[in-house]
């Protein structure tokens, strides 16, 4: 009765069999995974809220690649960090998952593939699937940074690959691809997904690091940004496509997403009006934001100098990846910090890491939990 592709694997991990246990036991756990400002004292000032009550949006008028003055808005920010960006060269959407989905269905048809860096991201897995196409994941490797393994891309491109994603900086390595693998993945073929939505937060980016996809000119690129990321906000849903590359093939895109969009018209009125105020205002909240991924990837760092762990290096982003002493493997780890230390962490094979033992734990815990739990944690693994 239904389809194949909505069969995705709903079954529960160990992980969260053992804390809905524990929740319902009522025993407290400290949570070092939660990666929602909203739920962490990062919020931002509460006049914000007045910008989405805009009288102009009791009238629908909408135009798919999203309202005009909100496009430029998001052009202008782009324009900061790089080359300048036209406005007609923007699509908005209610969610990078959403900019996902229409770049699958503009680039492939059911049964072809999408380059994926693997590891990353874990929802490419399902969003890939629910548009019915293939995951064909290329390997990351880490050897003091993060590289592309391009023998195995190589060998993961056939004619079969209609997209290359990458996400600068990475979700969890907080890796940025480098200039020379940028214009590797530019020559590979394919045209290139950037994710670039947690750019605005560098720690210690590597100055090899490459610039924006989109700077890529020879390619065909999208490059993907959202207020999720951006400004703390993932409950307003906005998020944008900009489309870069030869002209041509820029047009054509444009083209069609503009009819895949109208299909939808899934952006709010109310947020899309509200762009260029919060655009203009995010800066505040960003800067606590990173003063708080600072903070606690310092704290990190000194307690991981006498211990038996290693900290991967973290170049931006949410996330630090911790290397475990390989006693047990990553999922066994977290069920042991969970039982025995009441911390919470994610283990690596979430984001389909190969060797470890390694789990992740986000950088915007809020900084005493933050402490609480890293103290517990390594005093489990010295214990
Ligand atoms: C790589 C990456 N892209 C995008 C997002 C944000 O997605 P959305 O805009 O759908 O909230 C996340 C959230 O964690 C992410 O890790």
């Amino acid at each position: 009765m239904f389809s194949g592709r909505s069969g995705l694997d709903r079954r529960e991990n160990r992980l969260s069999q053992a804390l809905r246990a524990r929740r319902r036991q009522g025993r407290e756990t400290i949570d070092l995974t939660c990666a929602n400002p909203t739920e962490l004292g990062l919020t931002p000032a509460p006049e914000l809220l007045a910008t989405l009550a805009d009288r102009a949006a009791l009238r629908y008028r909408p135009e798919p690649r999203g309202l005009h003055r909100a496009r430029c808005s998001v052009a202008e920010l782009m324009s900061r960090d790089g080359p300048p960006v036209d406005p007609e060269r923007i699509v908005l959407t209610a969610s990078t998952s959403e900019a996902y989905g229409f770049l699958f269905k503009l680039l492939c048809d059911p049964g072809e593939r999408v380059l994926i860096p693997r590891p990353s991201y874990p929802l490419f897995e399902h969003l890939c699937r629910l548009e019915s196409v293939e995951p064909a994941p290329y390997p990351l490797r880490y050897d003091g940074h993060w590289y592309v393994d391009r023998a195995a891309l190589a060998a993961a491109i056939d004619g079969r690959a209609r997209a290359l994603v990458m996400v600068h900086p990475n979700n969890p390595t907080g890796s940025y691809v480098c200039r020379d693998d940028l214009r590797y993945l530019a020559a590979a073929g394919p045209p290139l997904i950037s994710d670039e939505v947690f750019a605005p937060y560098a720690l210690e980016r590597d100055a090899n690091a490459a610039g924006s996809a989109r700077e890529a000119e020879d390619r065909l690129a999208f490059t993907l940004h959202g207020l999720s990321k951006l400004a703390g906000l993932p409950q307003l849903k906005l998020s944008w496509i900009c489309v870069s590359g030869p002209d041509a093939q820029v047009a054509e895109a444009l083209g069609r997403l503009e009819l895949i969009a109208d299909a939808f018209l899934s952006v709010s009125t109310p947020v899309q009006l509200a762009t260029p105020a919060i655009v203009e205002q995010h800066g505040q909240l960003q800067r606590r934001i990173l003063e708080r991924l600072r903070d606690n990837h310092g704290a990190l760092r000194r307690a991981c100098a006498d211990s038996p762990c290693t900290l991967l290096r973290v170049e931006g982003g949410w996330s630090a990846v911790l290397r475990l002493p390989a006693t047990m493997d990553d999922e066994a780890w977290s069920l042991q910090l969970l039982e025995q230390a009441d911390v919470l962490v994610q283990p690596g094979y979430f984001y389909d890491f190969e060797r470890g033992p390694f789990v992740v734990l986000s950088l915007l815990t809020e900084p005493t939990t933050w402490r609480a739990g890293i103290d517990r944690v390594f005093d489990a693994i010295e214990g």
